[in-house]
């Protein structure tokens, strides 16, 4: 029973290229699809370009003007620039969030590598952009301004840490609450089903109404996280703009 917990969680090798040098290979897997079905998506939504929108392309040009707004609200004019990458990075986590709440489909996002790996290139990005901006006046960011002297080097490292743990807990956030999303959804729905076959069928209500509070809260939590993530990351990208 434990092991069917993370059953959903396994990463299936679909296709394995052995190529090239000894043993290395290059395999394509339940995952790789998922995020090029996302990517696919992506493509097809922003095609849409009828002068009188149908469904899809209202939801769109919703979302788009919302996210044009935050983008504009913390960069300015200048971090228009940024705006096609914010818009794809909400499209890509919100449409991975939203496809794995439907049973049997694999999650990504509910994968630290997957979601680590985004955050850690993403500030590396934001750390080569500010260097190749300010030169080293971009290092100021790690020092606050007017403070006494003597405080200095303990704020520089306070600073220091939390400019370089943005990169973890941007990924880990997103990780963590979409795998606990997907654990709780299998746990009380073992529970139910544990209920129903022992015979406990009026008792079942309990766990099969909070199955479904749970469902519609996973439904707003799918955008939720991937608006947090997006808009952390324009916060983030300010730095590369002005320094302070
Ligand atoms: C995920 O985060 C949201 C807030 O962003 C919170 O309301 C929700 O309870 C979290 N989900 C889990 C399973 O912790």
């Amino acid at each position: 029973m434990l092991a069917a917990y993370f059953d959903q969680f396994n990463v299936i090798r679909l296709i394995t290229i052995h190529a090239f040098l000894g043993d290395f290979s290059v395999t394509f897997t339940n995952s790789s699809m998922m995020m090029g079905l996302g990517v696919a998506i992506i493509w097809l939504l922003l095609k849409g370009e009828k002068l009188i929108p149908n469904r899809w392309q209202s939801i769109m040009e919703i979302i788009h003007s919302n996210m044009r707004s935050a983008v504009h609200e913390n960069l300015g004019k200048l971090g228009q620039k940024y705006f096609p990458f914010i818009l794809c990075l909400f499209l890509f986590i919100a449409i991975l969030n939203i496809l794995g709440l439907f049973p049997y489909v694999f999650t990504p996002t509910a994968h630290i590598i997957i979601t680590f790996g985004l955050s850690l290139s993403i500030m590396i990005v934001v750390t080569i952009l500010g260097l190749i901006t300010f030169k080293l006046d971009f290092l100021s960011i790690l020092m606050p301004g007017g403070i006494p002297l003597a405080l200095a080097p303990f704020l520089v490292i306070i600073e220091t840490l939390s400019y370089m743990i943005r990169a973890i807990s941007l990924g880990v956030r997103l990780f963590a609450n979409i795998t606990a999303g997907h654990l709780l959804f299998v746990i009380i729905s073992g529970f139910a089903f544990s209920m129903i076959s022992k015979g406990f069928l009026i008792l079942s209500i309990i766990p099969i109404m909070i199955l479904i509070f749970i469902t519609l809260l996973e439904m707003a939590v799918a955008i939720i996280q991937a608006y947090v993530f997006s808009l952390l990351t324009t916060i983030y990208l300010r730095d590369t703009i002005s320094l302070h």
